[in-house]
């Protein structure tokens, strides 16, 4: 699949490069030549192509965001996504480890509203970017999940097998609306990690019983 990445520092280089090698084309998109992230992903991976903003619309299957949540706005309500899916992997952080929106609308929504042509998709938030890079837990018989939300089932559905190639068990937790939970979960680890000193390298798994 052809994916467009925007923001490509360590959540946007961590996820494309372990997409680029399940065999994906990776387009970063940017217009800015000084670019740190962009020269240092590409000094990384030979095989990312960056192109502006018209040619990734023209040419990309499915975006991900992966850019500073204050940002968001200013780069989404300029672009036109024509219906294709946007995975929103930014999280909304505010003052001392806090929810960014007061925990009145997740970051998921806002990003919705403001790219109104897209689907979207939250994913990849719930843990740091080292959980990214390396998704292998040797000594466990079961995989990592990966918690997401969106209004959209389809595309949740064509998510899915990026989210195998990344090496997660996909867990759908329903509507965008459950993106404030999702993002308070980001908090819970962040706190957990940055904050108190646990290990960067866990992650949840679901566990089911059949009976
Ligand atoms: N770090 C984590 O462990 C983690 C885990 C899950 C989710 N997240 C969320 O993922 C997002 C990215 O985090 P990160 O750690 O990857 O940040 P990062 O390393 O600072 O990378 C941010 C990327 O966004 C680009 N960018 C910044 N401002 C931009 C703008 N106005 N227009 C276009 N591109 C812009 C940067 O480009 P330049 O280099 O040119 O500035 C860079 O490529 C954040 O929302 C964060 O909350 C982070």
């Amino acid at each position: 699949m052809k994916i467009a990445f925007i923001g490509i520092g360590n959540v946007g280089f961590a996820l494309a490069n372990n997409l680029q090698k399940k065999g994906h084309k990776i387009l970063v998109v940017s217009n800015d030549q000084t670019s740190k992230s962009v020269q240092k992903a590409l000094e990384s991976n030979e095989s990312f192509q960056v192109v502006g903003v018209q040619e990734a619309i023209q040419e990309a299957e499915m975006f991900f965001l992966a850019t500073p949540f204050s940002a968001n706005e200013s780069i989404l309500t300029q672009l036109d996504f024509q219906g294709k899916i946007l995975v929103d992997c930014t999280n909304p952080v505010g003052a001392g480890i806090s929810h960014g929106l007061s925990s009145k609308v997740s970051g998921a929504e806002k990003v919705q509203e403001w790219a109104s042509s897209a689907k979207v998709v939250k994913a990849f938030t719930i843990y740091g970017f080292e959980n990214f890079q390396n998704t292998i837990f040797p000594k466990y018989n079961v995989k990592p999940v990966m918690m997401i939300a969106g209004n959209d089932s389809s595309a949740k559905k064509q998510l899915e097998p990026l989210v195998n190639d990344l090496g997660f068990d996909m867990l759908d937790t329903g509507k965008l609306d459950q993106a404030l939970h999702l993002e308070h979960m980001t908090l819970l680890w962040v706190k957990m990690v940055r904050r108190d000193g646990h290990h960067p390298n866990f992650t949840w798994a679901y566990l089911e019983k059949s009976v």
